[in-house]
């Protein structure tokens, strides 16, 4: 695992943002796995910067979404869908028919989760996979539990996830399922890239970093991962 501690939120990003452009640039046809949550905003940001500054294309780009809520309307201001159309895929020039996130209201959610896994694999895994964190440690939406998950499956939140996320929620209530890449779907990924900032996740830093291996903490796997990158500010490094 390669650590690096940024003492502002911009660089961190830009650093970020480098990486990205180094994998496209090395692959126009890059498979890319995105995130959602405040952590990859600024990222994003710095990724529409250069896209309009002309340094890098999304036009051959593949992407696959780590997660979404399940019963949650597809156009509703809190899903996924609409997080990554208002802070990436509007403002980039990326073609819709190469974007991906599950379907969280799909009739039957386990063939969506196998169709989503089928997908990834005919596009040949993901090359970089962008990664926040969870103030519990959970990766995507997977949750401390007493076992690594493999492929994409529907899963229930945790009270802290729902504590964490609810703030969110302001004319809703915050759906208590969700749809999610398996940790073995996140770890097939060619590169990991995490982002991790603020005091809130200090002690899942620490317990990532330097704790046992343990889906208890779903984020320690990438310990085992040969080639992640955990960028993160001083904040959120504060226990290491
Ligand atoms: C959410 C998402 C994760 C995200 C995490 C942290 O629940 N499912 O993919 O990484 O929580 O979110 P934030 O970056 O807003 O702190």
């Amino acid at each position: 695992m390669q650590i690096r501690i940024f003492s502002n939120e911009n660089d961190l990003a830009a650093a970020a943002a480098d990486i990205f452009e180094t994998t496209i640039a090395a692959k126009p046809d890059a498979v890319l796995g995105l995130a959602t949550g405040a952590s990859p905003v600024l990222t994003y940001k710095e990724l529409i910067k250069r896209y309009e500054a002309g340094k890098i294309s999304f036009a051959r780009v593949t992407t696959f979404n780590l997660d979404e809520y399940c019963d949650l309307p597809k156009n509703d201001k809190n899903s996924y869908y609409t997080f990554m159309q208002e802070n990436l895929f509007s403002k980039i020039d990326i073609d819709p028919a190469n974007v991906h996130i599950e379907d969280g209201n799909a009739a039957d959610f386990d063939a969506e989760a196998k169709a989503y896994d089928a997908m990834i694999e005919a596009a040949g895994l993901i090359d970089l996979q962008l990664l926040g964190i969870g103030t519990n440690g959970h990766i995507g939406f997977n949750e401390p539990a007493d076992a690594f998950s493999d492929g994409t499956f529907r899963v229930k939140l945790t009270e802290s996830t729902i504590k964490a996320n609810s703030r969110y929620f302001t004319d809703s209530v915050m759906p208590e399922y969700a749809l999610t890449m398996g940790v073995g779907s996140i770890m097939r990924a060619k590169k990991i890239l995490l982002i991790a900032t603020g005091a809130a996740k200090a002690e899942a830093i620490c317990n990532t970093v330097k704790g046992p291996v343990t889906p208890r903490c779903p984020a320690s796997i990438l310990q085992t991962h040969p080639d992640a990158i955990l960028l993160m500010d001083e904040a959120a490094a504060a226990l290491l």
